[in-house]
């Protein structure tokens, strides 16, 4: 299927601001005539969002190991490309997504130690060579997204409630990948006011739109 499309996904730990910033950039697009597609990971298919309750909340997810937890994501992530993202793009349509493959490399890979080749060689089989055009990873500390959090009334997933020296490994790693991969992810200090995040988004978005990327 060939690609016609834009494929923008929103990464970053905990409360960072992308459902926020998801709503926004999605409102302005409908607002210029854009009809988005808004998706969300793990989840965004039948089956997909039933790896997401096991991942999440399921009491039977509890023991998952860091293997069979890497391959759930990537399994809701291969269904969700071939369902839902690849006919989209096909049809020339903007895809946004709520998190990707990134955050199976940060999360599974660096997080939870799972040597980065066979992250990367899993994140290529689900994804099947279809990678974001353009990604937003929204940086926040960790006493920020602890703060967003509980002003938040929402219950915990079971990720969420990872020690802090995780959610420290999480950031470290998206900021080594934003380092890596500067063409493609653009590095947004999510501390600032959303209209002024939103801003820096919508423009990022019209250039890569006119650009035809
Ligand atoms: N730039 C911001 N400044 C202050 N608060 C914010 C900002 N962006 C979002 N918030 C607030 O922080 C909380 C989390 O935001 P949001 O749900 O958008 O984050 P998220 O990254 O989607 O979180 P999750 O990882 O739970 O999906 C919400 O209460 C939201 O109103
Ligand atoms: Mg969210």
């Amino acid at each position: 299927m060939s690609k016609k499309g834009l494929f923008i996904t929103f990464e970053g730990s905990e409360a960072c601001g992308k459902s926020t910033q998801i709503k926004i950039l999605a409102e302005r697009l409908s607002a210029s005539g854009c009809d988005p597609l808004l998706i969300r990971e793990p989840g965004g298919t039948a089956a997909g969002e039933a790896i997401r309750h096991l991942l999440q909340h399921a009491p039977e997810g509890d023991d998952l190991t860091p293997e069979a937890e890497l391959l759930l994501f990537a399994a809701s992530r291969a269904q969700l490309v071939r369902e839902k993202i690849l006919p989209a793009l096909a049809a020339g349509r903007l895809v946004i997504c709520d998190r990707f493959l990134d955050s199976t490399t940060v999360y599974q890979g660096v997080a939870r130690h799972i040597p980065a080749d066979e992250t990367a060689r899993i994140n290529a089989f689900a994804a099947g060579g279809c990678l974001p055009d353009l990604t937003f990873l929204l940086d926040l500390d960790r006493k920020s997204s602890l703060v967003r959090m509980q002003a938040s009334a929402r219950k915990p997933d079971r990720i969420e409630r990872e020690s802090d020296e995780f959610f420290e490994a999480v950031r470290k790693g998206y900021l080594t990948l934003a380092n890596n991969n500067p063409e493609r992810i653009f590095l947004l200090d999510a501390s600032r006011a959303p209209l002024e995040i939103a801003s820096d988004i919508f423009e990022k978005v019209q250039i890569a739109v006119s650009l035809g990327l």
